[in-house]
């Protein structure tokens, strides 16, 4: 039995519950009506718009099949400058790009991508209707306008203490979405995870959290941020299950569920088999045994059906935002994504988008639509190896299976050598007989093999160092960056203080460090590992720290929630 999704309007901050649409935008609908005499937009004349077309030499989905990269199949895009057709969901061209539009999003991307929401990679929503979608800069615009429409800001010489909000998040988290947040005086409130990601239940889950709850702190935490596929930074992904028991408890005690998504069709069922053959059986589930949608509706892609689903797909009441981007599917420069949410909250999204980013930049939706959609039966062009007009749905589905089989490829190559040099084996057969005898089997690190994303998650077992009677874990864990940093290894790995949502999580951070198999080239993953492991081994044997007391470095490893890398990862 379905139901249309609830009013959750008391959510709403003050100042996103004022909002009225912009009278200006409100217009625009009327402006691309065929004959109208537009007398009232202030709109610049598209002929003083100085492109006359956007061109592009793009992949195919197929690119992936190919062997020979050289001769790499490939489309020429061309978005022109005034496309004949009246189907505005189809029109892709200059004249419409370039001018101001409406705050949803470029409309043959916005149909396209409704389309994908709703009837691929979200059949099953469960509330009357289905939801919405609203395009973005990218997921950091959504998420920034999604707690623009959640979160009051609080100020402690201004405030009660029982005003200030808090946001739940994994104890081990992507730290922009934590500074976020901060800044506005919310509490950032931690939930232990494991493997998968957050836990429901035990001690630190988020039972435990939201029945404890101490509201000397402030209000109870209305609103949680999650990533929970391929997670950032421990590339866990949370079965079906786990997400009913965490979605009950956000039902029991109101809470919105803001899922940030950028890695959901990077999911690798290869993580459960490779544990299982190296290590003869797996602490997490086998998430890859079977089609999610064979009870509802088919996406229409045995790849899609076989991925864990979104917690929109349990979302009985309407309390999930998901955020989606194509910065991992087609690139982080495009700053390109979409919010999927049930309407009235799209609604309120909109409101916001209206008078801050408008809506993503139309050089960039044209030139995506071109390549994706392409042009309404476009004769001019014949389709051939390198003239084809638009990927479509199914080139769009293929391609993202392409990118998951080309990432996890890259996954068990960096896995691989991890698991088979965890060991440091030590022993001098000059002071004893038998040199098997007194062998030290010294575990230097310890990870999962990820089930999804870009990412590894490495626990340092500095506890099995030689010296650790010596120095402290943490002087260990800070030595050993720079350690693996320095010549020969060379190598610059994360250290885990950068995930830390709170200072509790950064008690147990220090011993972590987060490897990406995605940005070296292939055929680089191994030997960089390798050299890594190699690094580490160095490390284990060295009789003191001399040298690896880097105060730049180490004051960067002490600061909390410091970017080493630029915006984004
Ligand atoms: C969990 C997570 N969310 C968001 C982003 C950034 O997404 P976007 O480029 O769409 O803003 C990243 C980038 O690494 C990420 O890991």
């Amino acid at each position: 039995m379905t139901a249309p999704p609830l009013d959750l309007s008391h959510h709403l901050s003050y100042a996103t519950k004022n909002k009225k649409p912009s009278s200006v935008k409100g217009l625009y609908k009327y402006f691309q009506t065929p004959g109208i005499a537009n007398l009232a937009g202030g709109l610049p004349h598209a002929s003083y718009f100085p492109y006359d077309t956007l061109e592009a030499k793009a992949a195919l989905p197929q690119r992936f099949e190919s062997k020979d990269k050289k001769d790499a199949p490939f489309v020429r895009v061309t978005v022109p400058k005034e496309s004949p057709t009246s189907d505005l969901t189809r029109k892709i061209d200059l004249t419409t790009a370039l001018q101001y539009g409406t705050a949803q999003g470029y409309l043959p991307l916005t149909t396209f991508l409704r389309s994908f929401t709703r009837d691929h990679l979200h059949p099953n929503v469960p509330y009357v209707g289905g939801p919405e979608v609203l395009l973005t800069c990218g997921s950091t615009d959504g998420f920034a306008k999604a707690i623009e429409a959640f979160t009051n800001t609080w100020n402690p010489d201004r405030d009660w203490i029982q005003q200030r909000e808090g946001v739940l998040c994994e104890e081990f988290a992507y730290m922009n979405a934590i500074q976020t947040v901060s800044p506005r005086g919310l509490n950032v409130v931690s939930v232990v995870m494991d493997g998968q990601g957050m836990l429901a239940s035990g001690k630190g889950g988020l039972q435990d959290v939201l029945e404890n709850w101490d509201f000397r702190r402030g209000r109870r935490p209305h609103l949680m941020y999650t990533v929970s596929t391929g997670q950032n930074p421990t590339g866990g992904t949370l079965s079906v299950e786990r997400r009913k028991d965490i979605y009950a408890l956000c039902q029991k005690y109101d809470v919105i569920i803001i899922e940030d998504e950028p890695y959901w069709n990077l999911q690798f069922p290869s993580a459960y088999e490779k544990t299982v053959h190296y290590r003869g059986s797996s602490s997490e589930p086998n998430l890859y045994t079977k089609n999610y949608n064979a009870e509802g509706k088919s996406s229409g892609y045995a790849y899609l059906d076989s991925l864990v689903p979104s917690y929109l797909s349990i979302d009985i009441e309407g309390r999930v935002v998901r955020l989606d981007t194509f910065s991992k599917t087609i690139a982080p420069g495009s700053r390109l994504g979409w919010i999927t949410a049930q309407p009235a909250i799209i609604e309120r999204l909109t409101r916001i988008t209206e008078v801050s980013t408008q809506q993503p930049s139309g050089f960039v939706q044209s030139l995506i639509a071109e390549m994706i959609v392409g042009q309404p039966d476009d004769k001019s062009r014949k389709s051939s190896k390198h003239i084809a007009s638009g990927w479509h749905m199914d080139g769009w589905v293929r391609w993202l299976e392409g990118l998951r089989a080309g990432y996890e490829t890259r996954m068990q190559a960096m896995c691989t050598i991890l698991e088979e040099n965890k060991y440091l084996f030590h022993g001098s057969s000059e002071d004893h007989i038998d040199a098997w005898e007194v062998v030290d089997r010294m575990q230097m690190y310890e990870f999962i093999w990820p089930m999804g994303g870009m990412f590894v998650w490495v626990e340092t077992r500095v506890d099995t160092h030689p010296l650790r009677s010596r120095y402290s874990p943490e002087r260990l864990a800070q030595a050993l960056w720079i350690h693996l940093a320095k010549k020969p290894h060379l190598c610059l790995v994360c250290p885990g203080s950068m995930f830390t949502a709170t200072p509790m999580s950064a008690q147990k951070a220090y011993r972590y460090i987060r490897l990406s198999f995605a940005p070296m080239d292939a055929d680089e993953v191994a030997p960089f590992t390798q050299r890594l492991v190699e690094g580490f081994r160095s490390f284990w044997l060295r009789k003191d720290l001399d040298g690896l007391g880097d105060e730049d470095a180490v004051d960067t490893l002490n600061s909390r929630s410091v970017n080493l890398l630029g915006n984004g990862c």
